[in-house]
Parts: structure tokens; sequence; C-alpha cells
């Protein structure tokens, strides 16, 4: 069932598509094409104000009670995988769009869930997620991505609008554990590995084992970080809706570590080990991140209040 990819499934990971005679156009490691040029190498969007991923500072999340539970259709299917295949820059889940869905959450209307993906450092212990939390990096970062309704389950339609809203992305983070048998997902999922080693290849043999929520488990999915912002591969559109969920995905060491010792990318005629397929945090630029609205955890000045009117209350009694 390995097939070559001939054409890009989704323009998202097109890019990077190479060949003997066309110029490498970006990359995440050389001097000449890693994300520090693409600002000029693919000016078009990457040198734009509202860039992704970001560093979150806690500290400066404001508080908005709008964000609030997400619907997430065919979460629970497990006939939803089409495909995953190894896209040179990444390893790419194709979904079927027609069953997942994506709404809530304050997101403006329906989206249709195309594909999800990752990035990777090093292993478990060299990290590799796109967003930071206070300087924090995690092992490693999951992108679930949709697109409007609109726009039918056509992500370059989406694109080609330079619609801010265009798309939806969901991003978990994903920290290592010894817990194994919790992630029993995550080993059927990273066995494929090894079907995809090559730049290219594709295997449809994921279908009707996995679950999207057995991937992200355990994850509470009323906690997270909104703002706007872009893509995180070239060109870099200004069209997504970040979502960041909070508590990160707990994954087996193990699983981890098969990504960076699995997969390969083309580069010329050698092929090399994908590892650190991040783009490094970028400005925010006057944007604002938002989050729930937070339940005072101690509470002790409202239970001291409360003391001192008792007390009140009793002294007066007493009077
Ligand atoms: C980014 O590059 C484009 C195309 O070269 C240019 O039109 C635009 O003004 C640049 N934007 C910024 C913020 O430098
Ligand atoms: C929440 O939604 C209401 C109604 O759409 C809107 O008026 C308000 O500005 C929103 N609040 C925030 C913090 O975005
Ligand atoms: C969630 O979405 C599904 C499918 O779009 C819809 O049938 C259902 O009514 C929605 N549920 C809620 C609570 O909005
Ligand atoms: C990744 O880690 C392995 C094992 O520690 C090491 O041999 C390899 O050089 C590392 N790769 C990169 C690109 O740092
Ligand atoms: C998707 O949208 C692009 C850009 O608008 C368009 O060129 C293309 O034909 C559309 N594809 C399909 C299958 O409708
Ligand atoms: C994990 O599952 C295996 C078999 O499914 C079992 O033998 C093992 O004891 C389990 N480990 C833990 C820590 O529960
Ligand atoms: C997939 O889902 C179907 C329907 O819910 C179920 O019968 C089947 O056992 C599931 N397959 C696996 C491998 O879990
Ligand atoms: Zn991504």
């Amino acid at each position: 069932m390995i097939v070559l990819l001939v054409t890009c499934l989704v323009a998202l990971l097109c890019p990077i598509v190479r060949s003997a005679d066309t110029p490498l156009v970006w990359c995440y490691h050389k001097p000449a094409c890693n994300f520090i040029t693409w600002p000029k190498i693919a000016s078009q969007y990457c040198n734009g104000s509202q860039q992704s991923p970001i560093n979150i500072m806690t500290a400066s999340v404001q508080q908005n009670p709008n964000l609030t539970a997400f619907n997430l259709t065919g979460f629970d299917d497990n006939s939803t995988f089409m495909s995953i295949a190894n896209a040179a820059d990444s390893v790419v889940v194709n979904l079927d769009d027609e069953k997942i869905k994506v709404q809530g959450g304050n997101l403006p209307g329906v989206y249709n869930t195309k594909q999800f993906h990752l990035h990777w450092g090093n292993g478990s212990s060299s990290p590799g997620s796109e967003h930071m939390v206070d300087g924090k990096q995690y092992p490693m970062e999951l992108h679930i991505v949709s697109v409007h309704s609109k726009y039918n389950g056509n992500v370059s339609a989406a694109l080609a609008a330079k619609d801010s809203t265009g798309l939806a992305v969901l991003g978990f983070f994903i920290e290592g554990t010894n817990e194994v048998n919790k992630t029993k997902s995550w080993d059927i999922l990273t066995s494929y590995l090894t079907n995809i080693r090559n730049s290219g290849e594709q295997t449809s043999d994921i279908m009707n084992q996995i679950t999207l929520n057995s991937l992200i488990e355990g994850v509470d999915r009323t906690k997270y970080y909104r703002y706007q912002g872009s893509l995180t591969t070239p060109d870099c559109n200004e069209v997504v809706i970040w979502t960041v969920f909070k508590e990160p995905v707990r994954v087996s060491h193990d699983f981890i570590n098969r990504f960076s010792t699995t997969v390969f990318f083309k580069d010329g005629s050698a092929s090399v080990l994908n590892t650190y397929n991040f783009r490094g945090v970028q400005p925010l630029n006057g944007r604002v991140v938002t989050s729930q609205v937070t339940v005072p955890s101690a509470a002790p000045p409202s239970s001291t209040l409360s003391v001192i009117t008792v007390l009140l209350l009793s002294s007066l009694y007493l009077l």
C-alpha cells in the first residue's frame, strides 16, 4: 500500500518539494534557507507582523469569557484517518474532512479538519515544539489543521482569500512519560513510520485503527490559549486562528524517539534523518493572547473577608 506522493495533498506542506533541478526553496537547518532567512527568501508573508509560533507569556495573557468549550465532531471515529505520509518537512496524517469538524471555542463557524502533523526535536530530551510557554519548549507539538466550511475543504482557497479566520489550528504539546500503557494509540501511530521512512512515501493502512481523541487523551479541552497568527512554514500566510491547549499530551519517551530516528528527508542525493523541524518563536507585535477566565485559586481575600464578616456579625450579636 505504499505509494509515492506525486502531488501534494495539502498546500500547507508543499513548498519543500524538491527535485534535482529545482533549488531548495526553504529549509530548517542550512544557513542559506533556515527560518532566519524566511522573511527574505519567502517575503510575501513570512516578514509579516502576525507570525507564528510565539512564546506565550502567561503573565500577559488576558481573560476572555467567550472562550467556551469546543464541539469536536468525529474525534471518536476510527474511520477518519485516510493516510499517513512523509511530507519531507513533517509526518502528516490526512483526515476525512467530511467526518471531522471543529466548532465552538469562540470560532466563527464550523471548520472541516483536513490533517494533522507534528513538529519535533531530536528525541524526548531535545525539545522541538513550536510554541513555548514562558520560555518552555516541549518535546513535540501536534497541529490539527481545519479550514472554514465556506471553503468546502479547499485550503488553497482559504489562503488565496487572505482570510484571517480561514484556518483554525489546534496545537497540543507533547511531553514524555514512562506510563507506556496510556499511549497505546501513539504506539500504533508511530509503528507506521517504518513504512514512510523516505520523503514522499505514504500508506493508507492506517484506516480503522486510531481515533483523534485517543491521541489527545487526558487533555482538558476547555483550557487553552487563543491568538491570531500564521502558518509556521512558508508562505507563512496570516490566516490562522490559533488554539494552544495548556495541558500537554503524555506520550511514552520511546514513541517520541521514533520520529527523530525513523523518518528521513532528501538533501540533494543524501537522505537525512528529520530532526528539529520547528520554526523559532516570532515577535508578538502588540498581539494579545487570551484564555478562559480563571477561577482564583486559593482565594484568601474573600475567605478572610467572610471571616471578618462573621466576626463582625458575631460581635453585633454580642452587642
Ligand atoms: C514584506 O515583503 C513584501 C514583498 O517583498 C513587501 O511588499 C512588504 O512591504 C514587506 N513587509 C514588511 C513588513 O516588511
Ligand atoms: C464576547 O462576545 C461579545 C458578544 O459577541 C462581545 O460583545 C464581547 O466584546 C466579547 N468579549 C471579548 C473579551 O472578546
Ligand atoms: C456539535 O456538532 C454537531 C455536528 O455539527 C451537531 O450536530 C451538534 O448539535 C453540535 N453540538 C452542540 C452541543 O453544539
Ligand atoms: C540526535 O541525537 C542523536 C543521538 O543522541 C545524535 O547521534 C545525533 O547527532 C543528533 N542529531 C542532531 C541533528 O543533533
Ligand atoms: C481550490 O481553490 C483554488 C484557489 O482558489 C482553486 O484554484 C482550485 O481550483 C480549488 N480546488 C478545487 C478542488 O476546487
Ligand atoms: C502494560 O500492559 C502490559 C500488557 O498489555 C502489561 O503486561 C503490563 O503490566 C502493563 N504495565 C503497566 C505499568 O500497567
Ligand atoms: C473501530 O470502530 C468500530 C466502530 O465503532 C469498532 O467496531 C472497531 O472495533 C474499531 N476498531 C478498532 C481497531 O478499534
Ligand atoms: Zn505545524
